[in-house]
């Protein structure tokens, strides 16, 4: 069955071409993945299609009423079985939520601007997630780091070509190089065990490569990345 994505924002047309094309168009196309973006003004529920109002307590900027968010969540085809509020102050983001994610059958993402939303959402949302320690303008792009990330894992999404890729980052470590023609570009070469037909050295070698630039890039990823003895002594050389 379609995994569902149900946006809920102020501004629905920077999530469209995400939907639309590339691959996740192309899902939806397929009826592998199912989405919807929902405009909060259509339930401001007055005639100016005010969403907002000032914070109790004083201060600057505006906060999104909760009954509004409440009325866009009522409103949606089908009662999602997960509702994502996007906040810098969320739980982070990272492939293993992904991969819990990918695991539902709708998702609503629930996307902030502005100061923020009236705290009591609280109560409306399954869990509030940040993509990073920076702060957007809104959540909008959050979103659809999630529907990439979470799409991709779905059955039938990306073919066999796409999908090789992602063994690097399941394995817990960075990607190892890649080449392609031209064999010789401005005085650089191609690694030459790329250009014979020893596979299983190049398996080693690719695996030692995903392990340097691991050290190099990201040396906090190798004490999940399960080394086998043979890694481990590769890494001391
Ligand atoms: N909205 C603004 N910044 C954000 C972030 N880093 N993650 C999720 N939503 C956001």
């Amino acid at each position: 069955d379609a995994l569902h994505f149900s946006v809920l924002t102020l501004f629905p047309e920077l999530l469209r071409p995400f939907t639309q094309e590339a691959l996740l168009g192309r899902a939806a196309a397929n009826g592998l993945l199912k989405f919807d973006l929902h405009d909060l003004r259509e339930h401001a529920g007055n005639r100016w299609r005010k969403v907002d109002d000032t914070p109790y307590g004083g201060g600057a900027g505006m906060v999104i009423r909760v009954d509004v968010v409440e009325r866009a969540l009522a409103a949606l085809p089908s009662t999602p079985d997960e509702v994502i509020l996007l906040t810098p102050a969320g739980q982070r983001f990272d492939q293993r939520l992904a991969e819990e994610l990918a695991g539902r059958q709708h998702i609503a993402l629930l996307c902030g601007r502005y100061e923020g939303f009236d705290a009591r959402v609280e109560g409306l949302v399954t869990r509030e997630v940040s993509i990073g320690d920076y702060v957007m303008m809104g959540g909008e792009a959050a979103a659809a780091c999630i529907m990439e990330a979470v799409g991709r894992l779905r059955p039938g999404v990306i073919g066999d070509e796409e999908s090789w890729r992602a063994d690097s980052y399941s394995s817990g470590l960075l990607d190892y190089p890649e080449y392609t023609r031209p064999a010789e570009w401005q005085g650089h070469g191609v690694p030459q065990v790329l250009m014979g037909g020893n596979h299983a050295a190049i398996t080693r070698w690719r695996r030692d490569r995903a392990l340097e630039r691991t050290l190099a890039r990201r040396p906090d990823l190798l004490p999940g990345a399960g080394l086998t003895p043979e890694d481990s002594s590769a890494l001391l050389t």
